[in-house]
């Protein structure tokens, strides 16, 4: 039987609603081509910036796992350890806009059928940062890029007004999506860090500035471990380490409950779930929350470097899925996208032995403590 996997994004349609997500995957042209190959739905170009850059000596990236025996989580290897996560602290590409934006073109050419999203990123400190935004969007829509991703989450800038602490900014969230909406004649996507008490702030920021979809998460902030043989970081620069980003299975439940905080606040937007995806289950964990599209990154850096077996598998799931609940008339994604949206409750909603005299553990209370009304709590005051 054949099965629908295409679903509408933000206007975009695709033919499956999987993607590789900026980074290593999506660094060249070779490597997206071999996406689109093996079958992926979209991909989102490393971030493309206007300023060169160089990253420190040695490993950018590695991957963390944990061993069944004493649950430690190293980058060492071992025997019968299983992947926790991945660690990196690479910067946006090396790859100047000139590099990329012919790239975009010869891309665009070989498979106008399938999406290529732009990542950029540029600082918004002044006038001038905010035009480079509006430069980098110009050139990558005038090659054919289908979307722009806005990087508001890379966690490695120590600037103020660049990556993730654009994305922790409701103002620059606001100011920099305005600028690039202003002259975008394609959809606006905006990756939000996950590194902020109240996402959903920074994801209203983006839509009042004209946002098309949220995209979230980006890794999170972490630091390796330290090897208690050595006392070193085990991934250093002489002795020294910079907060990185984690990324893989351990951030998925992470990730979740962002997402799910984002698409209850805003149920009738678009949204891109990232965070611990290898296979259909975790995908469409993401979707019954109310996921349009998903995307891989750590998952594909395992697998011959564009996840050719992680997008058979992805496709092969959701194949599977549709013909299971044939019965349930789910004929596609849209027709089961967000029915777990709403599962999400305060802890007073949970069923108890005893509901008499719950109180939440504390005294009836008056003022400041007073549990916040419903549409507070959405998101909606
Ligand atoms: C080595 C590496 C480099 C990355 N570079 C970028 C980047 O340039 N731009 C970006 O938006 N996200 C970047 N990311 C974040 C990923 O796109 C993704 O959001 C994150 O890894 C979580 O997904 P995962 O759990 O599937 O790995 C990078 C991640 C890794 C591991």
């Amino acid at each position: 039987m054949s099965v629908d996997r295409s679903v509408e994004f933000t206007g975009i349609h695709f033919e499956n609603p999987f993607l590789l997500s900026s980074a290593p995957p999506t660094e060249s042209e070779s490597n997206i081509l071999r996406a689109f190959d093996a079958g992926w739905g979209g991909v989102v170009t490393k971030t493309i910036g206007l300023h060169p850059v160089v990253n420190v000596y040695g490993a950018k990236a590695k991957f963390q796992r944990t061993s069944p025996d004493d649950a430690s989580v190293s980058m060492k290897k071992r025997p019968g350890a299983a992947l926790h996560s991945s660690w990196n602290w690479e910067l946006i590409s090396d790859k100047p806009l000139d590099w990329w934006a012919p790239r975009i073109r010869r891309i665009k050419d070989a498979f106008p059928n399938r999406v290529l999203v732009a990542s950029i990123m540029a600082g918004s400190g002044n006038d001038k940062e905010l035009r480079h935004w509006q430069e980098l969007a110009e050139a990558c829509q005038a090659q054919g890029a289908d979307a722009l991703e806005l990087n508001f989450s890379c966690p490695h800038m120590d600037r103020r007004d660049m990556g993730s602490n654009i994305g922790k900014d409701q103002g620059l969230c606001s100011v920099v999506t305005e600028a690039v909406k202003a002259v975008a004649t394609i959809p606006v996507w905006c990756k939000l860090t996950p590194a902020t008490p109240d996402i959903v702030v920074e994801a209203a920021a983006c839509f009042r500035g004209g946002a098309d979809a949220i995209v979230s998460s980006n890794t999170f902030p972490s630091l390796p471990m330290i090897d208690p043989e050595t006392l070193e970081f085990e991934i250093n620069v002489d002795g020294l380490v910079s907060s990185g980003g984690m990324g893989g299975p351990a951030i998925l439940p992470l990730s979740l409950a962002k997402m799910a905080q984002l698409t209850q606040a805003f149920p009738d937007r678009d949204f891109s779930g990232i965070g611990g995806i290898s296979d259909f289950s975790q995908a469409l964990s993401y979707i019954l929350l109310g996921c349009g599209t998903v995307q891989v990154c750590t998952a594909a850096m395992l697998d011959h470097a564009v996840g050719p077996n992680v997008i058979r598998k992805l496709n092969a799931g959701l194949d599977d899925f549709l013909e299971r609940h044939a019965t349930d008339g789910w004929k596609r994604i849209a027709d089961f996208r967000g029915i777990r949206r709403d599962r999400v409750v305060l802890q007073s909603a949970i069923r108890r032995p005893d509901e008499a005299g719950y109180n939440a553990g504390f005294e009836a209370v008056e003022g400041y403590a007073t549990p916040l009304p419903d549409d507070e709590i959405a998101g909606n005051s």
